[in-house]
């Protein structure tokens, strides 16, 4: 059977960047960015897209185009008995275990924009904000029927296939997510205090920059643009002969990078405005926002459309982690995609009840350390997708035949790209020295 693939470089795209724009974008970016000092982590994420992200982004595109399968048997299909795969395992598993915990958070912003639609933030003091969010989060039952519903979603799209699901629904939403959040923005920018959110945005504060900030902006260039899990080693290897990958590439990036910042400019004008601290961590948009959303000229629709906009960006997200996970299960045990996407979904939502649990009856229960739900978010933002990207990018810079990458990129010599050379280079050395050295920086909390 012939292999399904994105129809239009429109669909692509979407696709693309509907895995990549998600909560991380619009949950994650905004408040790392204000506990790492804004504009300072806003320089350093910059560079982690441009000399990390988009080679990787790159190099897993040319993987699963030359692949044409699943993140695990790609490497197998051109590197045939050799222990490459293993790295296609890590992936499939960080796509896995993150869909296991973000569709908790996905479910979350359900609830919320129930909340929002119900006017339910309104006449609500800070504590009483607060509380709600607590109590919402560790209940035993509620977030997991949202986060039921989640996965009914992403299962029901992704059962539909490359082009009459993910490439259809991602046409669509991703559209209506950059309409959304233009309006957002403009509500925010008009208002008085806009000019302090904007500064904290792009005004850069260097000396709260360490190792440890700089390996947060790495882990978070993978984790928003899907890297490192397997997904877009999946994406590539639906991507017809005749679309120039390196552009594909830059444009997904830039895309996912400037939604990242529209987001910003849609969140920091409305924190200072009500004088609130910018650096509130994960509460950021659950808490201070709701908080001052009934306050804000406009704030109910506001609030309604923010909600909207998470809800829609964390579903075109799970939508790439599924299909990643179903594409091997697919491969491996020769079903078809239905099957193979209940079976999928299935696991994923039985780990997922217990990342869900794990904020509420079973958040004393350490895992490592940690909650599970902030264990599984640890160990794939930082490990699994850092040395699931360092093996891509070493397996196409070093492993794979020069014709073979020059073969991807130039589309069998049709493109006339001038960057062959540079992106060899880079490939090799760059990207994986730059990831090693901040990854060591990091372990041994070393201020760079
Ligand atoms: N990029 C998404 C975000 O920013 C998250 C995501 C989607 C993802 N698919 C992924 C992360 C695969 C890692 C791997 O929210």
């Amino acid at each position: 059977m012939e292999r399904e693939s994105f129809k239009s470089s429109f669909g692509l795209f979407a696709a693309a960047v509907g895995s990549a724009v998600g909560l991380g974008n619009i949950w994650r970016f905004p408040y790392i960015t204000g506990k790492h000092g804004g504009a300072a982590f806003l320089i350093i994420y910059l560079i982690c897209v441009a000399a990390i992200g988009i080679p990787v982004m790159l190099a897993e595109f040319i993987i699963g185009r030359e692949g044409r399968k699943s993140a695990i048997n790609s490497f197998k299909e051109i590197a045939p008995n050799s222990k490459w795969y293993l790295s296609g395992v890590l992936g499939v598993l960080a796509g896995f275990l993150i869909l296991s915990f973000y569709s908790v958070i996905a479910g979350w912003t359900l609830e919320y924009l129930i909340k929002a639609i119900t006017n339910e933030f309104a006449g609500k003091d800070v504590n009483a904000i607060s509380n709600m969010f607590t109590e919402f989060t560790s209940h035993p039952v509620r977030p997991i029927i949202w986060q039921f519903i989640i996965l009914a979603f992403t299962a029901y799209i992704v059962g539909n296939g490359i082009e009459k699901g993910i490439e259809k629904y991602s046409s669509i939403l991703i559209p209506a997510l950059i309409i959304i959040i233009i309006i957002l923005d403009i509500r925010a920018l008009t208002l008085p205090g806009s000019k302090e959110g904007l500064s904290f945005l792009f005004k850069p504060d260097f000396s709260k920059v360490n190792g440890k900030v700089i390996f947060a902006a790495l882990g978070h260039s993978f984790f928003s643009l899907s890297l490192g899990a397997g997904t877009m080693i999946t994406y590539g290897s639906y991507i017809k002969e005749g679309e120039n990958l390196g552009r594909a590439t830059v444009n997904i990036a830039l895309a996912d990078t400037l939604i990242a910042l529209l987001a910003g400019i849609a969140i920091f004008p409305v924190v200072f405005a009500f004088g609130i601290a910018p650096n509130s961590g994960p509460g950021l948009v659950f808490i201070t926002l709701p908080n001052v959303f009934p306050k804000l000229p406009g704030g109910y629709l506001f609030a309604v459309l923010f909600f909207l906009l998470l809800s829609l960006a964390a579903i075109t997200s799970t939508i790439s982690m599924l299909e990643s996970v179903v594409a091997y299960v697919i491969d491996k045990f020769n079903i078809d995609r239905k099957k193979a996407t209940f079976i999928s979904i299935s696991l994923v939502f039985i780990v997922g009840i217990f990342a869900s649990l794990s904020n509420g009856p079973m958040a004393n229960v350490p895992f490592f350390g940690r909650t599970f739900l902030d264990f599984l978010d640890y160990v794939t933002a930082n490990y699994l997708m850092t040395i699931g990207s360092m093996i891509s990018i070493i397996f196409v810079g070093w492993k794979l035949d020069r014709s073979m990458v020059k073969k991807q990129i130039t589309n069998n010599g049709i493109l006339d790209v001038g960057y062959l050379s540079l992106y060899d280079f880079v490939a090799r050395f760059i990207t994986p020295i730059l990831i090693i050295i901040v990854f060591i920086s990091s372990i041994k909390g070393l201020g760079v």
